[in-house]
């Protein structure tokens, strides 16, 4: 095994003003999967998230439902957090933005922009609601396409020509919340001067990110790196500027700080040092995960800030694709648009951790939900291939070993194949290309389930004198059974808790896959995973209809 690591990561915050679906799943299973990899490596890796409090749709929202936006953001990342717990999204810590530690870094973070020069102020016009007296936000604002006239388009702009422009261009714009025209008003707004990191960024780009997506970035540097605006004015939720009367930081300043913020909490609850992770020298590594949607704000703007501040700049951003179902957009029409908490009510989360992590890789590809293939996967692979070994074995050594596997392997050259192939798992993985693993995996499955085929133990039993063939064969099977779940322990950790009880052993690590389990007791063989049932997808996708 390589040198030890501390790795601190992070899965992009969600927004504290929805429950959590399987889109959002997509994500966490992409770093969770890595994180427990890591962590089975012997690596110290720190995983952590939050919810993204602020900004003007958790204030409305909150507004919407008669309560304060704070009520609003506790019941929100209450749930997201017992849906991260549900599906073994294994945090170390989960917070808010909206904290006292995010409140400190923010402002001490701004202090530091501001010393530096990096920070400026100016005047700008915006879209007004005179009912309701607050700015809006483009998205609050929509009317005709000031381009090819299309009506009811968002105030940034046109989902018919693509057109980009300003909430004041649209043709009889109208406010989203109140319904009337907006006037247009003036105010005294703090910009970051993104230009000051574009040497800096330049160089630092293309060696942190997916190739293709260097591509897409350089189209930005091209098209020039644009001042970026902090500020805005009240009402809004969220932490009132430092030296400013009326000013909020704008919700996308504070929410990466938000990683720095409950990493600093974990620090404080277990004495760590945050310093270690955020110095501008730090030997440490640290990853965001994050959704292609958002790459601008994590590989432009969040470096700067860092770099800016006088902080570490992350090691690598992994970014991911989005989420179809049947091939297309999620959507409540058809059902499609499914909450996690839906579908931990009728299916096994590490089943769809197991489907999105075969077909996850390095690249931000979009990946696809097709519930037949869904079914079909998880029931011949995990079930009818991998789950399906231990039971196959375990009857033998309780019947005819009391419960107690043999000594030694009948073929330890088949043995030292499956522990051979740790290396390259181990590679894809660390590459993030867990699809590649899962297919490395499942063609060793093959070769167990092709063992016990030619070795027949169910017909050798019929004979007392083949007792100790028997028993030796069924060792042999699972401690293939146990290399495997090894393998496949990162992607479905809730079958490996149970399969650990089954063999009645530690918690599996990647160096167990090299020496053999043997002469031990292990317990009856209990289903570790249900089969897919065709009904109980029917069941969720009719709740998905009409949330109950
Ligand atoms: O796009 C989103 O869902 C944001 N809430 C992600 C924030 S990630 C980080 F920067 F905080
Ligand atoms: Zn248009």
């Amino acid at each position: 095994m390589g040198q030890h690591r501390d790795i601190l990561v992070t899965s992009a915050l969600p927004y504290a003003n929805a429950p959590l679906h399987i889109g959002h799943l997509v994500e966490y299973t992409y770093t969770d999967v890595w994180v427990r990899f890591q962590r089975m490596q012997g690596h110290r890796c720190h995983y952590v998230c939050a919810s993204d409090a602020h900004g003007t749709p958790t204030m409305l929202a909150a507004e919407a439902a008669g309560i304060t936006p704070e009520e609003l953001v506790a019941e929100i990342a209450a749930s997201h957090q017992s849906d991260f717990a549900r599906f073994r999204i294994s945090v170390d810590n989960y917070l808010t933005t909206h904290s006292a530690e995010n409140e400190e870094l923010t402002a001490e973070v701004y202090r530091r922009l501001l010393k530096a020069g990096h920070i400026h102020r100016r005047t700008i016009q915006q879209a007004y609601d005179e009912q309701k007296q607050m700015f809006l936000p483009d998205r609050y604002v929509r009317g005709e396409c000031p381009i090819c006239g299309t009506a009811d388009q968002y105030g940034d702009a046109c989902e018919n020509c693509s057109a980009t422009y300003t909430p004041m261009e649209l043709k009889n714009p109208v406010s989203v919340i109140s319904g009337t025209t907006p006037s247009v008003k003036e105010s005294e707004h703090l910009f970051f001067r993104l230009g000051d990191f574009e040497e800096e960024l330049r160089s630092w780009v293309p060696q942190h990110i997916d190739e293709a997506l260097a591509r897409k970035l350089d189209e930005w540097f091209q098209a020039g790196l644009r001042d970026w605006d902090i500020s805005r004015d009240s009402p809004y939720f969220g932490f009132e500027i430092p030296g400013e009367s009326g000013k909020y930081f704008y919700v996308w300043f504070d929410a990466p700080i938000g990683y720095m913020a409950s990493f600093l909490n974990l620090c404080r609850r277990l004495d760590l040092s945050f310093e270690q992770f955020w110095d501008a020298d730090s030997t440490t590594e640290l990853y965001h995960f994050i959704g292609k949607d958002i790459v601008y704000f994590h590989t432009l703007f969040w470096p700067s800030v860092l770099s800016g501040a006088g902080y570490r700049k992350p090691s690598g951003i992994f970014v991911h694709g989005f989420l179809t179902v049947d091939g297309l957009k999620m959507s409540k029409s058809r059902g499609t648009f499914i909450l996690a908490t839906t579908y931990a009510k009728y299916l096994e989360p590490d089943c769809l951790r197991y489907y999105f992590a075969a077909k996850l890789g390095p690249t931000a590809d979009d990946i696809d939900l097709n519930m037949d293939d869904f079914a079909a996967r998880v029931n011949s692979d995990l079930v009818g291939k991998f789950v399906n070994i231990g039971s196959r074995c375990a009857g033998f050594i309780h019947r005819l070993n009391a419960g107690r596997l043999a000594d030694q392997l009948p073929d330890e050259a088949l043995f030292a194949v499956f522990a051979a192939a740790a290396d390259e798992i181990a590679a894809d993985y660390e590459a993030r290309n867990y699809a590649r693993a899962i297919r490395r995996i499942m063609a060793l499955a093959d070769k167990a389930n092709q063992y016990i085929d030619d070795q027949k133990p169910w017909l050798k039993a019929k004979n007392p004198e083949q007792n100790d063939a028997v028993v030796g064969i069924a060792t042999l099977g699972l401690n293939l059974f146990r290399t495997l779940m090894i393998y496949l322990k990162p992607v479905i950790p809730g079958v490996a808790e149970r399969a650990e009880i089954f063999l009645a052993i530690a918690p599996l690590t990647w160096t167990d896959a090299q020496k053999p389990l043997l002469g031990s007791g292990i317990e009856h063989f209990k289903s570790l995973l249900e089969r897919v049932d065709r009904e109980r997808i029917e069941a969720m996708t009719q709740e998905a209809h009409s949330p109950v």
